[in-house]
């Protein structure tokens, strides 16, 4: 199953261009910032990005993608006629564009877009919520159709608000939601996972993780239940969220452990920790990874940095567009950036369409340089 839109469809282009007129132009700067989920509070918490950057990351090419990407678009149909729109905004830019970057591919050969859509600050009063509720709509014409959310999000308000957007347009959405760790006990993730379906509208999760490593539960147990609710069709697939390489390495010990689809984990030119050792980790397993907070988290206090807006500047695009492309550079990587601003989405979306040139990541390393081996 694809997720994304054809990025040969050229008839799409005029509209795709209209859009980027649309698109306004943001810039500010860095003070080095991110959020990192803090799983025992379940409260993000905030984090200096020096802290991460620890080690350096080994880039690759991943034009396979494209390869997988037009084999796979024969079998999807009306989903591609729904989709189109981003990636011929991506065939729109012309030069700035390859298309490598927009789609991640998971081991079950499903196709994402590598630019998703969070949702943990939406419905808390920041805009209101028919503004958010748009914002995502427009995320999902722009294809950004994968959509977070989690059981957490103000106590499944995010859930609600995502059920209202994808009412009527489900076959459209990759939609992933999350399960936290006190909910993993007998048959709670069964459990919950029937309230957060019940919540988002829809019979089945393409994507359920589980938020944060669980202190109490083994994971053998936990495994069995994801398992049980994908023989059932509740969910299409299941993964984990913030866990580190020696979680990763007991997740794979416990049988059907390798099952595991993704990590969804903390990561930003500003917080690079993961390139020393859980990135290599998931590329050599063959597991994309979902990058949260990828504009530095609430308030996105990384687009103050001077360099992202002067990179922008060069591409006519927002600070937002160059921190993401830069984070789905590598083809493994899905962004998850939030916003309830759909002017803000919209820059968001160029980053499908941008490809940054080998001297300008290699002047983001110098900014914001790779963890140290
Ligand atoms: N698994 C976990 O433990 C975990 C932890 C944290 C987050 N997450 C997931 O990852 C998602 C994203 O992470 P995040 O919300 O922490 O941070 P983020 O996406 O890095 O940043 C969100 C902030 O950026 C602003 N923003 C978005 N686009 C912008 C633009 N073009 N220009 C200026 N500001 C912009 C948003 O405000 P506006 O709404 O005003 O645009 C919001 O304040 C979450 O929503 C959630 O789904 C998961």
């Amino acid at each position: 199953m694809c997720y994304c839109g054809d990025v040969r469809d050229g008839r799409r282009q005029g509209e795709a261009r209209r859009l980027m007129q649309l698109s306004l132009f943001y810039s500010t700067a860095a003070e080095g910032l991110a959020t990192e989920c803090d799983w025992h509070s379940g409260k993000d918490r905030t984090v200096k990005s020096e802290d991460m950057n620890k080690r350096f990351l080994n880039r690759r090419e991943f034009n396979g993608l494209c390869v997988a990407l037009g084999s796979s678009l024969a079998s999807v149909g009306a989903m591609i006629v729904a989709l189109s729109s981003a990636s011929a905004h991506a065939a729109a830019a012309g030069a700035d564009s390859n298309g490598a970057g927009s789609t991640v591919k998971f081991r079950d050969a499903t196709i994402v877009p590598a630019l998703g859509q969070g949702s943990a600050s939406l419905a808390q009063g920041r805009h209101p919520e028919t503004v958010e509720e748009e914002a995502l709509r427009t995320g999902i014409s722009l294809g950004m159709t994968l959509i977070d959310t989690a059981e957490l999000y103000r106590n499944g308000r995010s859930e609600e608000l995502i059920g209202r957007v994808i009412s009527g347009r489900r076959d459209r959405v990759f939609l992933v939601s999350k399960v936290w760790p006190n909910h993993v006990t007998g048959n709670g993730i069964a459990r919950a996972c029937e309230a957060s379906l019940a919540r988002l509208g829809t019979d089945h999760l393409d994507l359920y993780l589980l938020h944060c490593p669980s202190r109490d539960t083994d994971l053998s147990s936990i495994v069995v239940a994801f398992e049980s609710l994908r023989a059932v069709g509740k969910i299409r697939a299941w993964g984990v969220s913030n866990f580190k390489v020696s979680d990763m390495e007991d997740l794979f010990r416990v049988s059907h452990g390798y099952r595991c689809a993704t990590n969804q984990i903390l990561y930003n030119v500003g917080n690079r920790g993961i390139e020393h050792d859980l990135l290599p980790w998931c590329e050599q397993h063959g597991m994309p990874v979902m990058a949260y907070s990828p504009l530095g988290g609430a308030g996105a206090n990384l687009l103050r940095d001077p360099t992202l807006a002067r990179i922008g500047a060069a591409h006519s695009c927002s600070a937002a567009a160059v921190a993401l492309a830069w984070t789905i550079r590598n083809g493994n990587v899905i962004a998850i950036p939030e916003s309830g601003s759909a002017a803000h989405v919209k820059e968001n979306a160029r980053a499908l369409s941008l490809t940054l040139t080998p001297q300008e990541l290699h002047t983001l390393d110098t900014a914001h340089p790779p963890p140290k081996r």
